[in-house]
């Protein structure tokens, strides 16, 4: 059975309300999500499965030291080959998901484009394409691992 990991750091709770909308897509697909606060994960597990999904939002035109870190540490843990995506809430500018997706594909991770931002506190509309990225995450670990 194909496993899908949601790690997210989020200081309002705007990243966070993404994170539970995309595994709520994953589940709708059948496929196994687990989701938790960056600090909460241990990314050596998180290198154990098939989709890692990594979300952040953008401060000072970046992400936080803490989440870099954190993907530093499980991409020593290897994830080579590995399906990927990337989101977050921002407020201006946004770097954040793209700076994530990036280090992920340098890691040799199949990212699925575009990264998913939502400005502020995501709606309706925003959380139904949150939806729809984690169906669509599912959708792509089922065939891989097929
Ligand atoms: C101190 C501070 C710095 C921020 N810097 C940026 C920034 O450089 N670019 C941007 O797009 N948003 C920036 N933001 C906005 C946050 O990314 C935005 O409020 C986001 O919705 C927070 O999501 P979260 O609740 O998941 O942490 C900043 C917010 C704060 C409080």
């Amino acid at each position: 059975m194909p496993k899908i990991a949601i790690v997210y750091l989020s200081t309002q709770g705007s990243t966070k309300m993404m994170a539970e909308a995309i595994a709520e897509g994953v589940r709708e697909k059948h496929v196994d999500v687990d989701i938790n606060n960056f600090y909460e994960w241990d990314p050596s597990d998180v290198a154990k499965y098939d989709g890692i999904c990594i979300g952040s939002s953008t401060f000072y035109y970046t992400m936080l030291e803490p989440i870099a870190k954190f993907i530093d540490k499980l991409i020593n843990a290897g994830i080579e080959g590995k399906i990927g995506a990337a989101f977050g809430s921002y407020g201006w500018s946004g770097e954040a998901p793209v700076l994530i997706a990036q280090k992920m594909r340098d890691a040799g991770v199949d990212v699925i484009d575009p990264v998913l931002r939502i400005q502020y506190i995501p709606n309706e509309k925003d959380l139904a394409e949150c939806i729809r990225l984690g169906k669509d995450l599912a959708i792509k670990v089922k065939k891989k691992t097929k």
